[in-house]
């Protein structure tokens, strides 16, 4: 189905579940038209049927370069144009160095920054003046965590990409800011705990909300608010930008981390 070019587009990678999802709910409540990828078929079977119909599903690995240009063939069938990319899918995987191996650096810098960049290339055709792309990056990008090495260095990436891509991409118009969420009640968080002991990711999740000023976890619709605001004409000077929204976690000093 192809929509009016008037109403705005935009593109979520990993919009089946988390924080994708709950960002997916809000853009269509906002009036945009909206396409979310995932990969694992069971999530994307339930993202079907807990979206709203006009949501599009789309099943695409992000590793994978064939299907990132049938991500943008979708797009420009069904909206011509695309007018947010929430860059967002990602995985996180407890890694201390002693027990490292390259098959999860790997995994991490393949989803976590390889794939979106090579996605916003197949992407960039569509995005006109005016258009946002917001990456999600993470407090663990600029704050030591242990057991986080690889995830935190694959998230600091991204504050390296936004800077460089907002300076390339800004006398065609377009933005490229981040958002930093800290820690929300997602599937990422119980993804998480099939690295750890059991019953361990209760007490880590305790120790790392502990930490955070606002003595609070974030919602993901926290965190979609926030990217809805870089997408938006409030924030038309606003480029190579990251907006912590982590309830004052990366902002503070002194806490005593051990995981
Ligand atoms: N939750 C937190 O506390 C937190 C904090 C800071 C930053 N973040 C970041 O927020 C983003 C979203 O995470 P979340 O917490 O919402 O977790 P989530 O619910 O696990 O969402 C991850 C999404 O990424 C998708 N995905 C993973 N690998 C993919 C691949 N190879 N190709 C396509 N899609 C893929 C997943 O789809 P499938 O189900 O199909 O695999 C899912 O839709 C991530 O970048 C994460 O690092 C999360």
């Amino acid at each position: 189905m192809t929509m009016s070019n008037q109403q705005p587009a935009a593109l979520i990678t990993g919009g089946t579940t988390g924080i994708g999802h709950a960002t997916a709910r809000v853009l269509h409540a906002e009036g945009f038209g909206v396409l979310v990828t995932g990969r694992n078929p069971d999530t994307l079977a339930e993202a079907r049927r807990s979206l709203p119909d006009e949501v599009a599903v789309l099943r695409a690995d992000l590793r994978s370069t064939a299907d990132a240009k049938q991500v943008a063939d979708e797009i420009q069938q069904r909206f011509g144009k695309l007018d947010l990319a929430f860059l967002n899918a990602g995985l996180v995987r407890l890694t201390p160095l002693e027990t490292l191996d390259e098959a999860v650096w790997d995994e991490l810098f393949d989803v976590n920054v390889k794939g979106q960049l090579f996605t916003l290339k197949a992407i960039l055709p569509l995005l006109g003046p005016g258009s946002s792309v917001v990456f999600n990056s993470s407090t663990v990008g600029r704050r030591g965590v242990p057991g986080q090495l690889v995830y935190g260095a694959t998230k600091g990436a991204v504050y390296s990409l936004i800077r460089t891509l907002a300076v390339e991409l800004a006398p065609r118009g377009i933005r490229v800011n981040a958002v930093s969420p800290g820690p929300v009640e997602t599937p990422a968080q119980t993804k998480l705990g099939q690295d750890m002991p059991a019953g361990r990711l209760e007490t880590f999740k305790q120790q790392i909300n502990g930490w955070i000023p606002m003595a609070r976890p974030g919602t993901d619709e926290e965190i979609a608010r926030a990217v809805v605001f870089l997408a938006s004409p409030a924030a038309s000077f606003i480029t190579g930008a990251n907006i912590d929204v982590d309830g004052g976690l990366a902002a503070q000093i002194g806490s005593r981390a051990s995981a």
